[in-house]
C-alpha cells in the first residue's frame, strides 16, 4: 500500500501545529506558539491560548501546505488532537479539522494527544518494535505505557500521583527566577552546575513504597525540598547557586525517570523504550537514559528536541499509523474531550 499522506493539527495547550507527513515521512512542521504572551503569567492562560489558536490557524495552514507542496485536495485524511488538553484550545483545532474536512471532503480521526507524543518517534526512527515501553513526560502528564500496537489502546503502567515532570521543571525554575517555560533554562543552568551538589529526594523509589508504586512516580515532594533549600539560603543572606540547584533537581527527576522506565522494560521482557512529551528533549534525561539502557541491552528511542515538544506533526504521524491500520475515521461530530483517557488512542 502506498503510505498515505495525513495532515495533523495539534491545539491542546500553546502551540498552533499543523504537520504533515507522508507515512513514515516528515512533509513540513508548522508551528506558532502563543508561549510569549503566557510568559509574564509563569504559566498558560487559557483563554489567551484559545484567542491565539483562532489568530494562527489559518496562516499555519497554509505554511504547512506550501512547506510540504501539498494541496489540502492531495490528504488522504486529517487528524486532530481530541484531547487531553485545555477545553477551549482542543475546541478550536477540532473545528477547524472539521470544516477542513467537511470542505476537502476528507475523513477525519480525532486523537489522543499523548499516543501522538509517543508516534513522532516513528517519523524519526521508522516503524516502532512492539511491544515498547513508552516514557511520557510533558507539562501535564508523566507516565508509563506499555505500546503493543500504535493503533490500537496502550496499556498503562503507571503515573505520576502528583505534579507532572514538566510542571516540576516549570516550578522549579519560577522558585529560581528563570523563565517559563522552565525546563529549557533549567536544562541549560545545569550545565554550569554540580549535580551532586545537593542530595534532592527521589520521590516513591523506597522499599516501602514500590510494592504499591513500583511505576508510579511524585514530583511535589521533591519540589517542596527544593522550595525550602532555596528559602533557608535567602533566609540566611546567602546567594542561590541557581546552577548546582538546576543540576541537582534535574538529576534527581532524571535518575526516577529513566530508573522506572528501565525496570518497566526489564519487568515485561521488552528491549525498546520510547521517549516523548516536551521533557524528552532534556539533554540529561536523553544521556542518562541511552547510558542506563545501554547496560541491559535496552535500545533507547528520543525524537529529535523539536519534536518531543507540541506540535502537529506528532498527530500526522499517528493519523497514518491509524490509515495504515485501517482504522475507521471519527465522526464528524467527534467532542473535543479536555480529559481524554490516556488509554484511548482516536475517538
Ligand atoms: O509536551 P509539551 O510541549 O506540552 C504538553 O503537552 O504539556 O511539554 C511542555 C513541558 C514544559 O513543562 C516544559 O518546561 C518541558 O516540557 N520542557 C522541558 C525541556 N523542554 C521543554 N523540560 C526539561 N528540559 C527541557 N529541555
Ligand atoms: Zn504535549
Amino acid at each position: 500500500m502506498v503510505e498515505p499522506l495525513v495532515l495533523g493539527i495539534e491545539t491542546s495547550c500553546d502551540e498552533t501545529g499543523i504537520g504533515i507527513v507522508r507515512g513514515y515521512t516528515l512533509l513540513a512542521d508548522a508551528v506558532a506558539s502563543s508561549v510569549d504572551e503566557h510568559a509574564r503569567f509563569g504559566g498558560v492562560v487559557p483563554e489567551v491560548a484559545s484567542r491565539a489558536h483562532l489568530e494562527a490557524m489559518v496562516p499555519t495552514m497554509h505554511r504547512a501546505l506550501s512547506d510540504a507542496g501539498v494541496a489540502l485536495s492531495d490528504v488522504d485524511a486529517i487528524a486532530v488532537t481530541a484531547g487531553p488538553g485545555l477545553a477551549g484550545a482542543l475546541l478550536v483545532g477540532v473545528a477547524a479539522a472539521k470544516g477542513y474536512a467537511l470542505a476537502a471532503d476528507k475523513p477525519v480521526y480525532g486523537v489522543n494527544h499523548l499516543a501522538a507524543h509517543v508516534a513522532v518517534d516513528t517519523l524519526e526512527h521508522g516503524p516502532l518494535p512492539e511491544p515498547a515501553v513508552a516514557l511520557l513526560v510533558s507539562g501535564g502528564h508523566s507516565s508509563l505505557l506499555l505500546v503493543d500496537d500504535l493503533s490500537r489502546d496502550v496499556v498503562p503502567l503507571g503515573s505520576t500521583i502528583d505534579d507532572a515532570a514538566g510542571e516540576a521543571f516549570d516550578k522549579v525554575a519560577r522558585l529560581l527566577g528563570l523563565p517559563f517555560p522552565g525546563g529549557p533554562p533549567i536544562d541549560r543552568a545545569a550545565r554550569e552546575g554540580d549535580p551532586d551538589a545537593i542530595a534532592f529526594p527521589r520521590g516513591l523509589t523506597a522499599a516501602k513504597d514500590l510494592a504499591a508504586h513500583r511505576f508510579d512516580f511524585s514530583f511535589s515532594g521533591l519540589k517542596t525540598a527544593v522550595a525550602r533549600w532555596v528559602e533557608a539560603r535567602q533566609r540566611a543572606g546567602e546567594p542561590v547557586p541557581v546552577g548546582d540547584v538546576a543540576a541537582a533537581f534535574q538529576e534527581a527527576v532524571c535518575d526516577v525517570l529513566t530508573a522506572k522506565a528501565l525496570d518497566a522494560c526489564r519487568a515485561r521482557g521488552v528491549d525498546t523504550l520510547v521517549i516523548g512529551g516536551g521533557v524528552a528533549a532534556n539533554s540529561r534525561l536523553r544521556a542518562l537514559a541511552t547510558e542506563r539502557a545501554g547496560r541491559y541491552g535496552i535500545t533507547v528511542r528520543v525524537p529529535r528536541p523539536k519534536l518531543c515538544t507540541d506540535n502537529g506533526a506528532m498527530v500526522a504521524a499517528l493519523g497514518a499509523r491509524l490509515v495504515a491500520a485501517g482504522v475507521a475515521p471519527s465522526r464528524l461530530d467527534l467532542p473535543a474531550d479536555s480529559a481524554m483517557p490516556l488509554t484511548t488512542v482516536n475517538v
